[in-house]
């Protein structure tokens, strides 16, 4: 069984204080905090540049990841790096030479991640998975927080972990979309064990509350 982690999206964040909300997750005990990367292009919104993650490295020692929504992943992996990302989520869709972005990621010294959305299937990742030290299976359509999880992705997650255990890849399963006390359990018996939340961790009374509620909550459902 796979370590469960519990990773803040900081879409819900108070943009105005991004390093304190930085220190303020590291403090209620998130295992990592994903930056939801969004250029306007791949999906309709636009979020973080480097240059603002590279800010909010120093206010935690908590690792950063960053999920490319990105048209071009080529083109920014380098600039996420030096801001200080430990790893580079690539989504499958956006890359004609998935393989080789990948393997760049891992020569740049981050860990590399690929993402799938909802309509596509695990065979588009097939032949990368062992490149990767992570699969996030996207459980809404990517762009924005705050909206409804998708339970039909649910078979999409087990069939990834089968494939991933059955070749042995040391590889984490990560979701995102939706995820709350209401949902968590689904996904984490589909297999997956790393969980993104945003508007649900950040609706909780505290932080610490809802990581360690929710962390239960996986933890009990496998
Ligand atoms: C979508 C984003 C969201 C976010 C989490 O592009 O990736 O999924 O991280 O948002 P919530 O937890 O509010 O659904």
């Amino acid at each position: 069984m796979r370590d469960v982690e519990i990773v803040p999206s900081v879409l819900p964040a108070d943009f105005a204080s991004l390093g304190a909300e930085c220190a303020r997750l590291g403090a209620a005990g998130v295992d990592r905090i994903q930056w939801d990367v969004m250029d306007g292009n791949f999906v309709p919104n636009l979020t973080f540049g480097p240059d603002v993650i590279k800010a909010c490295r120093s206010h935690t020692d908590v690792m950063f990841e960053a999920h490319l929504m990105v048209t071009d992943p080529d083109l920014l992996a380098e600039a996420y790096v030096d801001a200080g990302c430990d790893m580079l989520i690539v989504h499958a869709e956006t890359s004609t030479h998935l393989h080789r972005t990948l393997a760049n990621v891992r020569t740049l010294g981050a860990k590399p991640a690929v993402a799938l959305n909802p309509s596509t299937p695990p065979e588009a990742v097939e032949h990368v998975l062992d490149l990767v030290d992570m699969v996030l299976v996207m459980t809404v359509n990517p762009g924005f927080g705050g909206q409804a999880y998708l339970a039909s992705m649910e078979p999409k997650i087990e069939a990834i972990r089968t494939r991933l255990d059955a070749r042995g890849l040391d590889v984490d399963l990560e979701v995102d979309g939706g995820i709350s006390a209401d949902t968590i359990a689904g996904a984490a018996n589909a297999g997956a064990n790393v969980f993104i939340s945003g508007s649900a961790l950040f609706r909780y009374p505290t932080l610490a509350e809802g990581v360690s509620d929710l962390r239960q909550r996986a933890e009990a459902a496998r």
